[in-house]
């Protein structure tokens, strides 16, 4: 209630990125202070044993983590932990700092519950990320880094950003997620294709078999709601081939057709509500097309514990939210916690992956 008021009166009157810039470093710095921390903890961090779930040798306290975007640089870890979320990715982080797209390039379609963006990866570039995810943290986290190449780097020599992030990053990332789907660096999504994209996942997994030292981690793929069904199948093919870890399915998207006339002239992709059945269609695909073995994380339209729900139930083993938290404020992961503890009570299942791909 509160949430909705202060969002009504204050931050949706704000361009979109100024309220997010504001709530993130409101966040930041409450991070700082273990009192506040403990505070907000004991407010909205809710666990539920029924919930807890594992993928890639990573334990999570349940399926709802925060999806890529929303902390590029890795500056609220803490406090986004305390207000409940079970991982947290944070990125996309480039190797050298870049500016992103020129401003405005974020937009509300409040109706709609949902967001459009040409953020175009604004990041501060991988050091200052490596700095913050070294110091101790106050909360035990789950934190994956979402990965992508600068805009200045040509396509052909996008294989040694990447692999440069994750030598750098391994030691303090506990998974990556390779990005090749965000819509607003050129060029960025036709290393979707196949012979681009397993150039990639070869260069970070040789860093392993190059650099002993290295800590190994597991490696997902980002991939895009636009690519056609044919495209994701051959993709998620040849993850399972080549050991990739997990799919995340979905970014943006670039679709309009339920967004209203006067922003779907924005550039940029789409996120929420608008995104939800096709991201819930992908997930289907790709756990048909994997028989399973390959572990999805959801992404898309969640909102709610029946999104949820329905995620796993077409096969997803873990899902994330980024436009849900915006529209659903601080309670929104107690929210979705407590009431899948409720459906869990009226259903009858004892674990969440009792009912995974039970409509696939
Ligand atoms: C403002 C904004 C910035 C985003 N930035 C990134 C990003 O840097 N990297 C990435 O992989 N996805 C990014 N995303 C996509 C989200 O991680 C997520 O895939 C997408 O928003 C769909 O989830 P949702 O419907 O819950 O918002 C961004 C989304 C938004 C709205």
């Amino acid at each position: 209630m509160l949430y909705r008021a202060i969002f009504e009166f204050a931050l949706s009157r704000l361009d979109a990125e100024q309220a997010h810039e504001k709530v993130l470093s409101l966040l930041d710095r409450l991070g700082r202070r273990p009192l506040a921390l403990d505070r907000l903890q004991r407010r909205y961090r809710r666990s539920d044993p029924r919930l807890s779930c594992s993928i890639a040798g990573l334990d999570f306290a349940h399926p709802l983590g925060l999806a890529a975007g929303w902390d590029k640089d890795a500056r609220a870890v803490d406090a986004l932990m305390a207000l409940g979320f079970s991982h947290i990715e944070v990125g996309t982080v480039c190797l050298r700092p870049q500016p992103g797209n020129p401003k405005p390039r974020m937009w509300r379609a409040k109706k709609q519950r949902a967001l459009i963006n040409a953020l175009g990866f604004p990041s501060q570039g991988v050091e200052p990320v490596v700095v913050r995810l070294s110091r101790p943290r106050s909360l035990p986290a789950i934190v994956g880094v979402n990965i992508g190449k600068n805009r200045s780097t040509p396509l052909e020599a996008a294989a040694a950003d990447y692999r440069a992030l994750a030598v750098l990053l391994a030691p303090v990332a506990d998974y990556f997620t390779i990005n090749v789907s965000s819509p607003n660096t050129p060029g960025l999504r036709d290393l979707q294709r196949v012979e681009q994209l397993v150039e990639l996942i070869d260069a970070v997994q040789a860093i392993w078999r190059t650099t002993a030292a290295l800590p190994k981690r597991p490696i997902f793929v980002k991939l895009a709601p636009d690519l056609d069904d044919i495209e994701l199948v051959e993709i998620a093919k040849l993850c399972l081939e080549r050991r990739v870890d997990g799919i995340v399915a979905t970014n943006t998207t670039i679709d309009r057709q339920w967004i209203p006339a006067q922003l779907a002239a924005h550039p940029g992709g789409v996120s929420g509500a608008p995104l939800r059945a096709r991201a819930e269609a992908v997930v289907r695909l790709l756990y048909r097309a994997t028989d399973g073995k390959l572990p999805i994380i959801g992404v898309g339209g969640i909102a709610s514990a029946e999104d949820v729900v329905r995620r796993v139930r077409l096969g997803a083993r873990l899902v994330q939210a980024y436009s849900g938290f915006i529209y659903g404020g601080p309670g929104f992961v107690r929210q979705v916690i407590t009431d899948l503890g409720k459906i869990a009570d009226r259903q009858g299942w004892c674990r969440l992956e009792e009912i995974l791909g039970a409509d696939a």
